[in-house]
């Protein structure tokens, strides 16, 4: 039985200090400033310094988010961690990051399910607060794209980044609707603070366009599969696009009708962050506004599971987020895997 929705009660995020620069990849690539800008809104990403991996990154958000609440870490029941970068096969990266943070009272796994896999990873960690089983669950997004991308690739490698962001999640035992509706301070709203709803989707028929053919147990790693550079991901851009387009606007346009919506009601949309263009589609297709639309992919490019909570983290740091917006999250990645989440915004600016 549903004992309380779960809301996001605090945001964390961290991105590495080595700012790339499209001039920066032009020295090395045959690619310009203009094709990167023209065809994705990407002006920079972030890359790790040697020796950093996913863990550390994922460890750095979770850390700031924590602090952020004012919850030790030892209080976290569960963390889950979307990545596909992570820092080795096995153990799990959440297992590294529980013993970075010393959260001793938790358990917790990785989450594979790329650009979406933040989505995924908050709708599990839903579950755990609705059910009444959690009382706070860290839900991250971290990916080093830049450790399996291909370097000599212009066509993958200007469009990724390394980042993470993380979030708690905690059942919401604020004021009732009808309080906030009596406090002048506060925006009156419909319905209660928190997740509302979520739609995910996956089909397996999209892999061949966008992989890592080689590492797993179908091409373990060989002489021949680093010399054919199949540990670097392969991707057919543009029918990744076609489908992304469609998709991301699909899912987020069906979630907020079957609740009663329109784009006229959203207070932000957090679209996962892979092409400018694709976001504007997406955009359009809603019937919003540029400042309804959350973009971050100009200075932190495609990283990945990472692009929502950095967004959301950066847009709430920024005052553009205020407690009772209707917040709909919307992404779309490789699997393909796409999804929408739906929610009022609970955390105070
Ligand atoms: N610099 C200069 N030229 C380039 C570059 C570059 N970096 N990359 C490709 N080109 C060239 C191509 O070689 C091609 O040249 P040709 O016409 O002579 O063959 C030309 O530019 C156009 O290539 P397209 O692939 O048609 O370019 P498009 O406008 O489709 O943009 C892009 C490419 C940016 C990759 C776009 O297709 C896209 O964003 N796709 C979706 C990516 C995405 O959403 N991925 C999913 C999430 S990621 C995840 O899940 C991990």
């Amino acid at each position: 039985m549903k004992q309380a929705r779960a809301y996001i009660s605090s945001l964390g995020m961290y991105v590495p200090e080595n700012r790339v620069t499209n001039d920066d990849l032009s020295q090395i690539l045959d690619t310009s400033d203009a094709w990167i800008r023209d065809r994705t809104g990407i002006r920079e990403r972030r890359f790790v310094e040697p020796g950093q991996a996913t863990s550390d990154l994922a460890f750095m958000a979770a850390k700031r988010c924590l602090e952020r609440a004012g919850v030790s870490a030892d209080e976290v029941e569960l963390i889950i961690v979307a990545t596909v970068t992570p820092d080795m096969m096995f153990p799990a990266t959440a297992c590294l990051v529980q013993r970075q943070l010393g959260a001793t009272g938790a358990w917790g796994f990785d989450l594979s399910g790329a650009c979406s896999g933040f989505l995924y990873a908050l709708s599990v960690g839903t579950q755990f607060i609705e059910s009444g089983r959690h009382r706070k669950v860290l839900v991250i997004g971290a990916d080093v794209m830049s450790s399996i991308v291909d370097p000599k690739d212009r066509a993958t490698r200007v469009l990724f980044g390394d980042g993470a962001g993380a979030v708690l999640l905690e059942p919401w035992e604020g004021p009732s609707d009808e309080a906030n509706r009596e406090n002048a301070s506060e925006p009156a709203h419909a319905e209660p603070i928190g997740i509302i709803d979520s739609l995910m989707r996956i089909d397996g028929g999209g892999g061949e366009y966008l992989h890592m053919p080689a590492g797993g147990s179908r091409l373990p790693p060989s002489r021949e599969t680093v010399e054919q550079r199949q540990h670097y991901v392969k991707q057919d851009g543009r029918s990744v696009f076609k489908f992304a387009v469609k998709e991301m606007a699909d899912v987020a346009l069906k979630i907020l009708q079957r609740n009663g919506y329109s784009g006229s009601d959203v207070g932000l949309f957090v679209p996962h962050q892979a092409n400018v263009r694709i976001i504007k589609a997406a955009a359009d297709r809603l019937k919003l506004r540029d400042e309804q639309v959350a973009i971050t992919i100009d200075r932190y490019a495609n990283t990945t599971a990472a692009t929502i909570p950095i967004c959301l983290c950066e847009y709430h740091d920024a005052g553009k987020l205020a407690v009772g917006d209707l917040v709909v999250l919307a992404s779309f990645g490789s699997g393909f895997t796409w999804g929408s989440t739906l929610m009022r915004w609970g955390m105070k600016s």
